[in-house]
């Protein structure tokens, strides 16, 4: 079922995600329902607190392009072909960060139409579990470790607006104020 996507204003986004503690068919098909929602907006990431639930739990998929080689990482030790492993549901995610920060445009589905430069550090280690509750170690760079990144800080309440350089962030105020004020005249019709 394609959920909808909570927009910028809404104060779930800005909410850190209870840690998860029970790994049920509830929560199986929540993955599920984020996955299907991810692929109807056309995103890459898609975290809980986006469909109005404040846990830590995000979903991705890393576009899988069929003349280049796989990007570099390891799964639980091993390289598996991406798309064994995407979509890919994380729960409960520990980031250990590396590398330099370096610089990438960002979009995200709860700011449609905004874009900026965020950096980051280019490289992590995450320790989750899949929604069975199993243990699992990714170990990635590149395009992997930025959309994670981006997850992980929805499930601390951290927005890429909020990591975005002052220089970055002023010439899309005027965009940003606009989504702030549409959401609260939605959410005020709803009530
Ligand atoms: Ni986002």
């Amino acid at each position: 079922m394609v959920l909808r996507v909570t927009q910028y204003g809404e104060p779930v986004l800005k909410e850190k995600g209870a840690p998860v503690t029970e790994f049920n068919d509830e929560l199986r098909k929540l993955a599920d329902d984020m996955v299907e929602t991810m692929h109807a907006a056309e995103g890459i990431g898609l975290a809980a607190q986006q469909v109005g639930v404040a846990i830590q739990l995000f979903v991705m998929e890393l576009p899988v392009y069929e003349d280049e080689p796989d990007p570099e990482y390891q799964y639980d030790g091993k390289h598996p072909p991406l798309e064994l492993i995407m979509p890919l549901a994380v729960v409960n995610p520990v980031l250990e960060l590396a590398g330099e920060e370096a610089g990438y445009e960002e979009g995200c589905l709860s700011f449609p139409g905004i874009r900026g430069n965020v950096d980051r550090p280019t490289r992590l280690r995450m320790r989750f579990q899949d929604t069975e509750g199993n243990p699992h170690e990714i170990v990635c760079d590149g395009l992997f470790a930025r959309v994670i990144q981006h997850e992980y800080d929805h499930l601390q309440g951290v927005l890429f607006i909020d990591r975005m350089h002052p220089k970055v962030l002023r010439p899309l105020e005027s965009k940003i104020r606009r989504l702030r004020r549409a959401t609260r005249d939605f959410l005020k019709g709803k009530a």
